[in-house]
């Protein structure tokens, strides 16, 4: 399949979203990331001023959506709460019945715009807190924070959330991406393509290995006892989560770039637990993996943003979501690309 919104050099560990590599994208405002993956090219200032308004108008959820979120009691995983928001969200849309280019555009930048406070919304209600209203000072990532802790966050953690948000927003044919554009081939509505790309991105092996990394840094707790549950995972035959990655054969460029965003965060905490016991996985991993198998491994995205997480003091069980909040501007320049020259997307197996 061609596509002309992201490529992965995955011998060499280069990430492009529309040519443009990752370490010079986490330096703009994902406000703008957002618009390049849309529209395809870097805003103008005035093009930048135009969407960042349209999107800090559409922040606001309807009420009929956030009594929808008040039954919505999840369990081990916001992602759920979130999913049934997106599907109440369709049937709310003016302009739902609307297949136009125009109508298509604005509904991606409503879901841009609502995915961080639904997912704020969600966690204030399980948590029994009341609503807090976006910010329209804020960018698009300090106001997610601000709307989920209560709090105005530090320029550290504004920028660390931002950076989360634009490494998060794209990877090419990943499962969530790839799923959401079977769906857009049908030429099925954006809101079921958005959801498809949810629904895939749920699982351990995918999005939901951001969750998985921050259970087990809860699990290990300490850099001492990294080596002893590392060893334990091998001789069991089981999986760490946030290591390994199907295109990968190096690092992947942007856990080099979390790991900075970590470490930054640790320091400016004055606390390097959470860091020191990732860092220390990363070295027992590496040096195990090239024991037992003759090859080296590396963590993925989701390890050291699990990190950064912690320090944000996101729950494990928001993480998926938080991850989706980001990837949405990804999804839905897809699902652009896929209409645009579509062709139904049907493989066929192979009959044994
Ligand atoms: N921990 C321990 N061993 C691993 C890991 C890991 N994280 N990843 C791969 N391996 C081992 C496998 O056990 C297997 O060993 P074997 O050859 O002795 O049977 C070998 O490496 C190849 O594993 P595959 O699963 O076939 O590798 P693949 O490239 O298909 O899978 C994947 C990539 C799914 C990401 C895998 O590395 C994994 O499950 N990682 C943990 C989950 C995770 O972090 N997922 C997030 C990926 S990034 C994202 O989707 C946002």
């Amino acid at each position: 399949m061609d596509t002309s919104i992201c490529s992965i050099d995955g011998m060499e560990g280069i990430l492009r979203y529309r040519g443009i590599e990752v370490e010079q994208l986490e330096q703009m405002p994902y406000d703008a990331v957002s618009y390049l993956l849309i529209y395809g090219k870097i805003p103008a200032p005035q093009e930048l001023e135009a969407y960042s308004r349209k999107l800090r108008e559409e922040r606001y959820i309807n009420r009929e959506i956030l009594n929808v979120l008040k039954v919505c009691n999840y369990g081990t995983e916001a992602l759920d709460s979130l999913r049934t928001a997106v599907c109440c969200s369709a049937h709310m849309d003016e302009e739902k019945d609307d297949s136009s280019m125009e109508a298509n555009m604005n509904k991606s930048i409503r879901l841009v715009a609502k995915f961080p406070t639904l997912v704020a919304a969600v966690h204030r209600y399980k948590t029994g807190k009341f609503l807090i209203a976006p910010d329209e000072k804020l960018s698009h990532g300090a106001n997610f924070l601000y709307m989920l802790r209560g709090t105005v966050p530090s320029a550290i953690e504004a920028e660390a959330i931002e950076k989360d948000f634009i490494l998060s927003a794209e990877h090419e044919l990943n499962p969530s991406t790839f799923s959401l554009r079977i769906t857009a081939s049908t030429m099925a509505d954006i809101y079921s393509a958005v959801i498809t790309g949810l629904c895939t991105l749920k699982g351990p092996l995918h999005g939901g290995a951001r969750k998985g990394v921050m259970d087990m840094l809860d699990e290990v707790a300490s850099h001492e006892n990294a080596e002893q549950y590392v060893l334990d995972k091998f001789s069991r035959k089981e999986k760490v989560m946030g290591f390994g990655h199907r295109v990968y054969k190096t690092c992947d460029p942007r856990a080099k770039l979390f790991k900075d965003i970590a470490k930054k965060l640790a320091d400016d905490h004055g606390d390097t637990q959470w860091y020191d016991l990732a860092e220390r996985l990363e070295q027992v991993m590496y040096r195990e993996f090239m024991q037992n198998k003759g090859r080296p491994i590396y963590p993925n995205v989701d390890f050291y943003s699990a990190v950064v997480y912690k320090y944000l003091e996101i729950p494990p069980e928001l993480a998926t979501s938080v991850f989706a909040a980001g990837r949405v501007s990804g999804w839905v320049s897809h699902y652009f690309e896929q209409y645009s020259h579509n062709r139904v997307i049907r493989p066929r197996a192979n009959y044994i």
